[in-house]
């Protein structure tokens, strides 16, 4: 479905990403792990149009993306939810979901149906639907933050450390969330993760970055078992 094939990218003079690829597809979980700095998001934008690649092409459902306006990439219903939230604090709950169809057109009674589908997985949005955005905890920050992300029927999900800054207890929620999304409507997530431990848990792929370069990639199962990755990302 995904398919981002060799992609180098630069800021300014500095290379980020060093011939890259990545294969995405079917209704599985792939998780991209890494330090800081190793490139997670720079490849979720460039697959997002944000960023140019130089060389290399990213392809999806058969047709090439790289190039093209980000706005038709989420036309195409490729959805990506930044690192860091980006809600719109002094917007409620529910106009922050509102936005999130913006980019679809929706009847009214449909929108509805959206809104109710996305309160049945976070009933904590539910009972908050005219609080400011602004005003809510970091969890239902990110809550509300992958809900929003949820609106338009995502046919791709990439997620960007949606376990940042959050409690244990509210991150594992959040990784059973991202499992029953993923279950329900049958979709591809991808999960861009510093939390290599839970990322690789669930799912069923994993591809490692370091410094900009694909070190290695494999079954999530696997990897987890092999002493480079005990060593390198799961403390042991
Ligand atoms: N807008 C930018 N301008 C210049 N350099 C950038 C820019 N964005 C990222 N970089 C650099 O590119 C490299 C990769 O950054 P990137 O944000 O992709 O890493 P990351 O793996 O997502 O890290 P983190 O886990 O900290 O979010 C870093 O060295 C970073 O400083
Ligand atoms: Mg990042």
């Amino acid at each position: 479905m995904l398919k981002v094939n060799g992609i180098d990218v630069y800021y300014g003079k500095v290379q980020a990403l060093f011939d890259v690829s990545i294969e995405v597809g079917g209704d599985e979980i792939v998780s991209i792990i890494g330090a800081n700095g190793a490139g997670k998001t720079t490849l979720m934008k460039t697959i997002m149009g944000i960023n140019k690649a130089k060389k290399g092409s990213i392809e999806y459902k058969g047709k090439t993306i790289s190039g093209i306006h980000t706005h038709k990439i989420v036309k195409e219903k490729i959805v990506y939810i930044p690192e860091g939230r980006e809600i719109f604090p002094n917007m409620t709950v529910q106009e922050n979901l509102e936005m999130g169809a913006y980019s679809v057109k929706m009847k009214s009674s449909e929108l509805q149906e959206h809104l109710d589908m996305q309160y049945e997985i976070f009933p904590r949005l539910k009972e908050r639907i005219k609080q400011k955005a602004g005003s809510m905890s970091g969890g239902e920050q990110q809550m509300l933050a992958i809900a929003r992300g949820l609106m338009p029927d995502p046919e791709l999900l990439m997620l960007d450390e949606p376990s940042l800054g959050l409690a244990p207890v509210i991150v594992d929620d959040m990784f059973d969330i991202i499992v029953r999304i993923n279950k329900d409507r049958k979709i591809p997530v991808v999960i861009v993760e510093q939390n290599a431990f839970m990322a690789m848990s669930i799912s069923n792929r994993t591809y490692v970055l370091e410094v900009g370069n694909l070190i290695t990639q494999g079954d999530s199962k696997v990897l987890m078992d092999t002493d480079e990755i005990k060593k390198a990302y799961l403390g042991g």
